[in-house]
């Protein structure tokens, strides 16, 4: 158990690697909020574990308005007692090759990947301070360390790499409180978003980039999750972490 009693706010629980990571926090004892924009699917995914015995709840709500996000930590961080964890792994996409990019996709772009991060952190950040040891988990990518032409990422990238640089503020302005912040960087990961956004050539594409050629599952990343949420990682905050089938060290 080595979550036992931890109050955890986790997005984007209806599916992929929020999901993933809402039964492994489950499993090592902690008590878990999701939420995710799709109606009724945070609500199906926490009742399943809830069914099992594990002290697992879900809402819907679109992170994407501040407000919403803002009532949403209030109201889990009361009803948890209090908040120990934020894992940010919600987010959007759009892609389009830089020169048919419009101004639109690429302000919807940050908005639902790096916006959201802000629109919940920031209302968190006193009940992860008065928890004398929060932790803040964000989800990049491997589009945010490393320049990929093919796939159209530079709304994206340019997200994932705003993802990476608050981290890394996020802990320093966070040290004193006891509050650590750490990212995580997935390479291709196999949810239903990308089985149905990603078609066979951009797949074969995507895995051959990838040391090891299959695509990552949320059971890949969610147990450097559990160690970051962790006091196990209680020396750790302002990194970036690559989860990737090795993606972000070479080719072959
Ligand atoms: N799948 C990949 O290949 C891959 C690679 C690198 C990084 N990522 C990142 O991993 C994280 C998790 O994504 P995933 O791979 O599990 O895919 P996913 O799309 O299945 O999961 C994201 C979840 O967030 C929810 N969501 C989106 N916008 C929201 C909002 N405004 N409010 C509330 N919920 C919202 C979605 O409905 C979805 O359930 C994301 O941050 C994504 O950018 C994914």
């Amino acid at each position: 158990m080595r979550l036992a009693g931890k109050r955890v706010l986790i997005t984007g629980t209806a599916g992929g690697q929020g999901e993933a990571a809402q039964e492994a926090f489950a499993r090592e004892g902690a008590r878990v909020i999701g939420c995710d924009i799709q109606p009724g699917a945070a609500e199906r995914t926490a009742k399943v574990l809830r069914d099992k015995g594990f002290d697992v709840t879900g809402d819907t709500v679109d992170l994407g308005d501040a407000d919403a996000a803002g009532n949403w930590i209030e109201e889990s961080a009361e009803r948890l007692g209090g908040l120990d964890v934020l894992y940010n792994n919600a987010a959007g996409f759009g892609f389009a090759p830089f020169e048919d990019m419009t101004l639109d996709l690429w302000r919807h772009v940050l908005h639902v990947e790096l916006d959201i991060v802000f629109h919940t952190t920031q209302p968190a950040w006193k009940h992860l301070a008065r928890s004398g040891h929060g932790s803040i988990i964000n989800t990049a990518s491997m589009s945010g360390i490393r320049g990929i032409a093919p796939l159209g990422q530079a709304a994206h990238a340019a997200a994932k790499g705003g993802v990476i640089a608050l981290t890394k503020t996020l802990a320093a302005e966070g040290a004193e409180a006891g509050i650590r912040a750490n990212a995580i960087s997935p390479g291709f990961v196999k949810t239903p978003a990308t089985d149905a956004a990603v078609g066979d050539e951009l797949r074969a594409f995507q895995l051959g980039m990838h040391l090891i050629r299959r695509p990552g599952l949320g059971s890949d990343i969610a147990p450097l999750a559990v160690y970051l949420a962790s006091d196990e990682s209680s020396w750790v905050t302002g990194q970036n972490f690559s989860v990737d089938g090795g993606v972000s060290a070479g080719f072959r």
